[in-house]
């Protein structure tokens, strides 16, 4: 997702009541942040933030925390929030990289990877989001049976993402290679599923959940 930049992003970050600024300062912690004991499921690379955005409004019993690597995205996805204050979304600028420094081990119920850029260079397979060096860090932070949930359009990324998890502890539970062949009740469409189902193009998702013995 391609953003122009914004000059002094950082600074207009923590602006936003819904931004946190030093994430690993909750790290087991975050039911306290949130208030409640509510499931966290979390979006990783949510670009712009339209699906958590509407999950968190469809779903507030369920606490969210949308995750973006680009300090201008995240700030696009803080500006469509606006005024509306959501006592169960966050959202954090931090690469997937430093999941195990903000999240304790077992603390999330829901992983969200929609869109993840596919990389398509063999040489840069080990950026993928589902990479098992990942898929090792998901099994980490998700409770016993918490579940991965990956969404894509490329077929590509999909095959791999399964062969990934075939090579973990990680038990596969759904498989499918056209989400919308039939209707879904309550299904909240990523800004990257919008452009590609216009262009008629298939969606890929699967769900794993972590398997802690
Ligand atoms: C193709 S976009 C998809 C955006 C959104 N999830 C959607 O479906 O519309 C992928 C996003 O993941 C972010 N991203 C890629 N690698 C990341 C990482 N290691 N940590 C956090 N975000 C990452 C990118 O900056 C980009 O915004």
């Amino acid at each position: 997702m391609r953003v122009r930049n914004i000059a002094g992003v950082d600074q207009l970050l923590p602006e936003f009541d819904c931004f946190i600024e030093r994430p690993v300062e909750n790290k087991g912690r975050w039911k306290a942040v949130f208030g409640n004991s509510n499931p966290l499921h979390i979006e990783l690379g949510m670009g712009k933030g339209q699906f958590i955005t509407s999950l968190a409004k469809e779903h507030p019993n369920i606490n969210f925390i949308g995750i973006e690597k680009s300090e201008e995205l995240v700030y696009k996805a803080l500006q469509r929030l606006g005024d509306m204050r959501l006592s169960n979304l966050y959202m954090i600028c931090e690469n997937a990289e430093n999941l195990k420094e903000i999240f304790g081990e077992g603390e999330l119920e829901r992983i969200y990877l929609n869109f993840s850029d596919p990389w398509v260079k063999a040489r840069h397979a080990k950026r993928r989001l589902p990479h098992r060096k990942f898929l090792a860090i998901y099994s980490n932070i998700l409770k016993a049976s918490g579940e991965l949930r990956f969404r894509t359009d490329s077929l590509m990324l999909f095959e791999f993402a399964l062969e990934e998890i075939k090579a973990t502890a990680m038990q596969l539970r759904e498989v499918s290679y056209d989400i919308h062949s039939k209707p879904l009740e309550g299904h909240i469409m990523t800004e990257y599923e919008e452009k590609f189902t216009r262009m008629g193009k298939p969606i890929y998702q699967c769900i794993a959940v972590a398997d802690k013995g």
